[in-house]
């Protein structure tokens, strides 16, 4: 986690460095902190967002041409303001920042103080700095050097900037499982955790690899790997744009990436498939079919909503592909010795493409010979690099930590994969084929006609909103969508939520039902409807209070529950991007109405990028 930026040239450092850890605050906020050169390190920090380090510098002397920035997400040390970065080396020359995890911090802790250094916070960075600067006063070499010999020793996963006092003009930075990508200007760069705090200067940059150091003049971008060999940099455009990263007029940034979801499903669609000519296309699978139609059994690897979404696709992709598929979440599959036979095709799922366990889980399915096809909405992310093939979800930037446009295009997407493996092993028949395309085509227009219902699902969170639990039942491919819906209600509201099929609430949770126990139920017509209408019926037997999300004109449901909430009609198979979104909205207007910073809800990031 933690977001981290930089810069050195022309401008004053300490404007860019402050907008961009803004920006990056959804990588963690429990403390920032910003160390800036001029005639000597200053070095602010403190504990909270990056607004309370704001105003505490006011007045301050903040004027520098190149400085280190960091908001943080603990893992070693609570939040507090000796814990924030940037730290600061025994001799006072050196600052750094830090997003990753030293994993043999301990032995290291352990050798320095035996050497007689003193530690002022509890984190692994300050461990990692004054190894560093222990190296370069023992072995007599300088600040790159140093570096370079101190990462040889750790293990774990960084990505570091070190500002030098005594160095003015140069920074050092090296990355190894957390992303950093630096921004080149006339005279000028940037260095970030994403593109994020860097378009509004400069749509040039370079995606910093594993094991690689950079040497950050002015004038200069010099990457080197850890034996000291030269490498060309690899500058890319992007295309992203400003006013897509900010809050466009709505009060959050989620509530905006909800709004946005006609669009987003539409870009990820958009000249992908074509419901009147009858295709598909997508590169990345086009170019892999036959391993793709040929797999023995996929298995999907994510974590959080991703994996809610890549429950989904094993209904739709067994259902279509009749392939077999098995769902995992990356952190067991990691550390499970799993069962991979060559034939296997894996597919991570990955709203940042940075999360720690869906990483590593990659590599481990890699060792095994599997083929990886990365399915993830930032660009130039980590999972998108090290999978063989992939297809970018294109819902834009997704800055609340709660997950939701990204959740919509993943299902679009693997929807879309879905097809083209059926169409290809001939597994689907053309009506079918063409129904379910012209289905997909209509989706973003359905979208923009149930977010009609905003102003109700808010007078609905009203109600609802002191409740201290919630059940969340589905059936087939909405019982992925009542989890979901159960995960965005504990994030933005603390209220304890539980998901479950619908029809194993008699295996244990009706035992929670009683007049003061909100039951969430996704119950749009498809081939459950007449089971999932008992289920409702038993809820109300026992004076549960049921909240249905149905079809619109259903009105036998609309006659058994306390509320309900339309969606428009749609094929079951792609009606989970319609039912989710009344739930992503129910869970931010009860979060709202609770006072939350739903945003940036409180001990979660965007980015886990830690396991
Ligand atoms: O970036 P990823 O899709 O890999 O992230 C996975 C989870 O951390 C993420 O979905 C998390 O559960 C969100 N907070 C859900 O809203």
């Amino acid at each position: 986690m933690c977001g981290i930026v930089a810069y050195i040239g022309h401008r004053e450092a300490y404007p860019v460095i402050l907008k961009g850890l803004k920006r990056l605050e959804y990588r963690g906020y429990d403390s920032s902190g910003v160390a800036l050169l001029n005639e000597g390190l200053k070095v602010y920090k403190r504990k909270g967002k990056v607004a309370e380090l704001e105003e505490s510098l006011i007045g301050k002397d903040v004027h520098s041409a190149s400085g280190i920035g960091h908001t943080r997400w603990a893992t070693h040390g609570e939040p507090s303001d000796r814990n924030a970065h940037p730290h600061i080396s025994a001799n006072g020359r050196l600052a750094m920042i830090h997003n990753g995890i030293i994993e043999n911090y301990n032995q290291l802790k352990h050798e320095l103080i035996n050497k007689g250094y003193k530690f002022t916070s509890d984190t692994d960075t300050e461990v990692l700095l004054k190894f560093i600067e222990d190296i370069q006063v023992n072995n007599k070499v300088g600040l790159e050097e140093a570096v370079r010999i101190a990462l040889k020793r750790v293990v774990g996963a960084y990505v570091i900037v070190l500002i030098d006092q005594d160095n003015p003009d140069t920074l050092i930075a090296a990355r190894k499982g957390s992303p950093l990508v630096i921004g080149i200007g006339k005279g000028e760069h940037f260095l970030a955790s994403d593109a994020s705090p860097i378009i509004e200067y400069t749509k040039e940059v370079v995606y910093v690899n594993d094991y690689e150091l950079a040497i950050i003049k002015p004038e200069e971008l010099v990457l080197k790997n850890l034996g000291n060999e030269k490498i060309t940099p690899f500058i890319q455009k992007l295309d992203l744009e400003l006013a897509k990263i900010e809050k466009g007029g709505f009060d959050h940034f989620m509530l905006k990436e909800i709004f946005e979801q006609p669009q987003t499903i539409f870009d990820c669609l958009r000249g992908r498939m074509d419901a009147r000519e009858g295709y598909i296309r997508m590169a990345g699978v086009d170019k892999n079919i036959e391993q793709l139609k040929n797999a023995g059994r996929f298995i999907i690897i994510a974590c959080g909503t991703s994996w809610h979404a890549a429950l989904i696709a094993e209904y739709i992709i067994e259902e279509l592909c009749r392939i077999p598929v098995e769902v995992e979440y990356a952190s067991e599959f990691r550390y499970r010795n799993p069962i991979v036979n060559k034939g296997d095709v894996i597919f991570a799922v990955s709203q940042s493409g940075e999360t720690a366990d869906t990483l590593v889980a990659i590599e481990r399915a890699k060792e095994n010979g599997a083929f990886v096809f990365g399915i993830v909405n930032v660009v130039g992310s980590s999972i998108a690099r090290i999978s063989h093939a992939g297809a970018y979800t294109h819902a834009g930037p997704e800055i609340g930590v709660a997950s939701t446009k990204a959740f919509t295009a993943q299902l679009a997407i693997l929807t879309m994969i879905a097809l083209k493996i059926a169409k290809e092993k001939g597994t689907i028949d053309q009506k079918r084929f063409m129904h379910l395309l012209s289905e997909l085509h209509e989706i973003p227009d359905k979208v923009k006609t149930l977010l009609e219902s905003n102003d109700s699902i808010k007078k609905l969170a009203t109600k609802y909103k002191d409740a201290n639990n919630a059940l969340y039942l589905g059936r087939g491919y909405n019982f992925p969508v009542a989890l979901e819906g159960a995960l965005k209600l504990k994030e933005i509201s603390y209220i304890h939520a539980e998901g479950y099929p619908a029809a194993e609430m008699k295996h244990g949770p009706i035992a929670l039902v009683d007049e003061n126990l909100p039951v969430v139920i996704v119950a749009t017509k498809d081939s459950y409807h007449e089971k999932i209408v008992s289920n409702i019926q038993e809820i109300k037997a026992r004076k549960g209070k049921v909240i249905a999300v149905i079809t619109s004109g259903d009105k036998v449901i609309t006659g058994l529950a306390d509320d309900v909430i339309e969606v428009p009609e749609a094929d079951e198979l792609v009606a989970p991007m319609l039912s989710t979104i009344p739930l992503q909205l129910l869970a931010y207007h009860v979060g709202v109405a609770k006072g939350s910073d739903v945003d940036k809800p409180r001990n979660l990031a965007k980015s886990v990028t830690v396991e």
